[in-house]
């Protein structure tokens, strides 16, 4: 089915599963490079990065730890947007290569957030991997070394992403239509 509907929205499909796959292939080959003898944490943000981070953790061949946390649905907003606290992180990181998994990176601040509230507790090393990445919305420098796929400004969901909590399960990724 190319096109459906959540809610009042109408979304058209793509990029498929396949594509996807192959894609996170090449991003899961730059990290088994890059961290060969090594034994990072990654750590998922749920609920968008599941799907992201079952496929990735399936290609990858060095030794890896995984283990996942939530931001409070509590908002706190300050001129720097949206301000959330990490939970669930009950494991030390300190002294650990951690490898961030992200569903979507769009203005910036949840992962800018992140990494300054992850950097306390003093890791040896933090990246990001985000699935998606949308440079024409961000608002703050955010490296996101292990990038997917970037996309235009526009709404997306699939493959664990969401609008209003519906679409997660779809296999593939769907555009809003206009
Ligand atoms: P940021 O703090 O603006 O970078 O927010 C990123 C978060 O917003 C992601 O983790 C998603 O939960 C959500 N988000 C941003 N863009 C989209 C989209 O196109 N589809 C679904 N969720 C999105
Ligand atoms: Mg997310």
């Amino acid at each position: 089915m190319n096109t459906i509907k959540l809610y009042d929205k109408t979304f058209a499909k793509s990029i498929t599963n396949e594509e996807i796959n192959k894609e996170i292939k090449r991003v899961a080959a730059a990290i088994n490079r890059d961290y060969a003898g090594k034994r990072p944490v990654l750590l998922g943000v749920l609920n968008g990065c599941f799907m992201f981070a079952a496929e990735l953790l399936k290609n990858l061949e060095i030794e890896c730890e995984i283990s996942f946390v939530k931001l409070s649905s509590y908002q706190g907003t300050n001129s720097t947007g949206v301000v959330r606290e990490v939970l669930g992180l009950t494991e030390s990181i300190a002294g650990r290569d951690v490898i961030i998994i992200e569903d979507i990176v769009d203005t910036g601040y949840t992962m800018q957030n992140m990494l300054e509230t992850l950097g306390t507790r003093e890791p040896a090393s933090i990246e990001i991997a985000s699935l998606f990445l949308k440079p024409a919305r961000l608002k703050v420098p955010v490296d996101v070394k292990y990038s997917v796929f970037t996309i235009p400004d526009r709404f997306i969901v699939g493959f664990g992403l969401d609008y209003d909590g519906l679409g997660r399960n779809l296999p593939d990724i769907y555009d809003v239509a206009e």
